[in-house]
């Protein structure tokens, strides 16, 4: 495990009727939710950034999907497909979204906003921000 990243795994309320996953900000998600927005019917990988500032938790609430992280120095992935799990993508880490299958729904939680701004979309200048900020 990276210390980058981690995976949460969420409590079920399970019964007779199926199973249920709430969550709450400062509680089980790690800081206060400013922004939700889901991906879905993905043909092609996605994402390819990272944020200057945000942090998210991405919950592959059906199917399943392969995520890519690198923080500059260590690369590595996950295969998420459990809806009770989340993923934290902190700031300054590289994603991309890889191999969905057609039933894959992402959900994701951010701190912030959405604002271009804070999104590194080059990958030269993410390394180079990286090597600065992990010099510190
Ligand atoms: P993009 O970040 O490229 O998607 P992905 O990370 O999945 O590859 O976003 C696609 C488009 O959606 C882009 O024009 C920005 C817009 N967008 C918003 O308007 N608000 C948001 O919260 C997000 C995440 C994207």
């Amino acid at each position: 495990m990276n210390n980058h990243s981690d995976l949460l795994d969420f409590r079920v309320i399970a019964d007779t009727r199926g199973k249920l996953v709430a969550l709450e900000g400062d509680k089980e998600i790690p800081f206060s939710i400013a922004r939700i927005f889901y991906i879905y019917t993905c043909a092609a990988s996605r994402g390819f950034h990272a944020h200057i500032q945000t942090h998210q938790v991405i919950i592959c609430v059906s199917g399943a999907c392969t995520i890519f992280l690198d923080d500059g120095k260590q690369r590595w992935q996950y295969r998420l497909q459990q809806p009770h799990q989340g993923l934290v993508i902190k700031s300054m880490v590289w994603c991309e979204m890889h191999d969905f299958t057609p039933d894959c729904v992402l959900l994701v939680l951010a701190d912030t906003p959405y604002d271009e701004s804070d999104y590194l979309r080059d990958y030269d200048e993410f390394l180079q921000l990286a090597a600065q900020k992990n010099e510190r």
